[in-house]
């Protein structure tokens, strides 16, 4: 048996847990999300799901990684043999989202290079699915389309580098470099946001509270599903992360860190973006709080930031340069993360090497991703991304979290390997958010997606 794999340091693996949780959910869904759901009133649904779940959870994941030393699969069976099933649930889901990850990077990667000339033109959206997607052509619909596929291929050659070389040398190094490049970046980007024009009109529309909407249920789903995705908890991430933890560190502690690093990144995202809106608006005569004018996700990203760097009065390919390039490493280093826990899974159920590992977990999850290069693959990745996110996430989640905290030994045994190690000690606030807070939020959220769907 070989030595399990271990962290450099303690730094190390803070830096790849944030990297992980700092992603495209900081940068582009955060945003419109707590815009949509009571601007600065969101911020109390908002804490409230940190506190009772997003944190709780993450110092759990940590907990029976770094008690039970395995990908998610071994760990979660090593409470009970039961449970094994759901470590592999999560490492599908997982697979599944690492292979359309890796596309909207390698449309981030195209993004930045054409920042410099502003290649997307005037009608940015136009461009997007024309030009770049070649959506309108449904004469070859279905064929490779070069300028997504080429991309692709280098940003699997470095994610599936990256994974080859470990934990330590690959993982740990890679993000050592990516998440203060990509702190630094995100903060020239807000700097020059809020020194725009208009920005203020932006930053009004963003923290306007609109008290009358967190008495309503959809908000605080909505909350917690943020906390959810943007943590990326539920996912065998953090328990594959935290079982490569030395014995003696402490979990607590690092969950709390975790949890802080990324709503911050996520509050400073939301100031840059909403600065930037608030720049467009002033400068095409429009209002940011005009129907429709916020947007999320790709649109918002690839589509209203082309045109924002279209009006930028200096220096415009410097500025959508350091936005995609943030993309990117924001992207990568989630990828990697996702990517690790089928890797690690398979390595140990197989007993095969990392490297045969990588090559065919890495390879196959590659293979897949070349379907959404194709024309008409926005429309496979919107499809898959919507089931994965309604169905695949709170499912995972739920089953987890029942299973910990209701079956076999319970939180009992966790709460005290977590204390033996950390300086914060747990209690009932601990056992009560995850014995019944989020196991009752998490129902809810699926009753409420499947309401959605059949309505
Ligand atoms: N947490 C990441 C974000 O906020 C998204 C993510 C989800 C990454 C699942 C990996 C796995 O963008
Ligand atoms: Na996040």
């Amino acid at each position: 048996m070989n030595e399990r794999s271990q962290w450099g340091t303690r730094l190390g693996f803070l830096l790849a847990a944030m990297g992980s949780a700092i992603g495209l959910g900081n940068i582009w869904r955060f945003p419109a999300v707590a815009y949509e759901n009571g601007g600065g009133a969101f911020f109390i649904p908002y804490l409230f799901a940190l506190l009772t779940a997003g944190i709780p959870l993450l110092i759990m994941e940590y907990t029976i990684g770094h008690k039970y030393r395995g990908s998610a699969p071994r760990s979660l069976g090593g409470i009970s043999k039961g449970f094994e099933w759901i470590g592999w649930w999560q490492v599908l889901i997982s697979f599944v989202i690492s292979t359309y990850y890796a596309v909207i990077i390698a449309w981030a990667v195209m993004y930045a290079y054409f920042s410099f000339g502003q290649q997307w033109g005037d009608d940015t959206g136009g461009f997007l699915t024309g030009n770049f997607l070649e959506m309108t052509d449904p004469g070859k619909f279905g064929s490779i389309v070069p300028s997504v596929f080429i991309p692709l291929i280098f940003i699997w050659v470095v994610v599936l580098g990256v994974l080859v070389r470990g934990v330590k040398r690959g993982i740990e190094v890679a993000n050592k470099i990516f998440i203060p490049a990509l702190a630094v970046l995100f903060l020239l980007i807000v700097i020059r946001a809020v020194t725009l024009d208009g920005a203020l009109d932006g930053l009004n529309a963003f923290f306007q509270p609109n008290w009358n909407q967190i008495m309503s249920g959809q908000v605080w789903v909505a909350a917690y599903g943020q906390i959810f995705f943007s943590l990326s908890i539920g996912f065998a991430i953090m328990i594959t992360y935290s079982s490569y933890l030395g014995r003696k560190s402490d979990i607590t502690n690092n969950a709390f860190i975790t949890g802080f690093a990324n709503s911050s990144f996520e509050l400073l995202a939301g100031i840059g973006v909403f600065a930037a809106l608030g720049f467009m608006a002033m400068a095409t005569g429009q209002n940011v709080t005009d129907e429709g004018f916020v947007q999320g996700g790709i649109m918002l990203a690839f589509a209203v930031f082309p045109e924002i760097i279209n009006q930028m009065p200096f220096l415009p390919g410097v500025f959508g340069f350091l936005f995609f390039a943030s993309l990117v490493l924001a992207g990568l280093s989630s990828l990697i993360s996702i990517s690790e826990t089928y890797i690690a899974a398979v390595s140990e159920k197989f007993n095969i090497s990392r490297t045969k590992s990588v090559m065919f977990g890495g390879g196959l999850a590659a293979l897949i991703s070349i379907a959404y290069a194709t024309q008409g693959g926005l429309v496979l990745l919107d499809t898959v991304d919507h089931f994965i996110n309604n169905y695949g996430v709170a499912l995972a989640g739920l089953f987890e979290v029942v299973a910990v905290a209701w079956f076999a030994k319970g939180l009992k045994d966790l709460q005290s390997h977590a204390n033996s190690v950390s300086d914060i000690s747990l209690g009932a606030w601990w056992r009560v958010s995850l014995g019944v807070i989020t196991p009752v939020v998490l129902g809810y959220m699926m009753l409420q997606n499947i309401k959605s769907e059949i309505s």
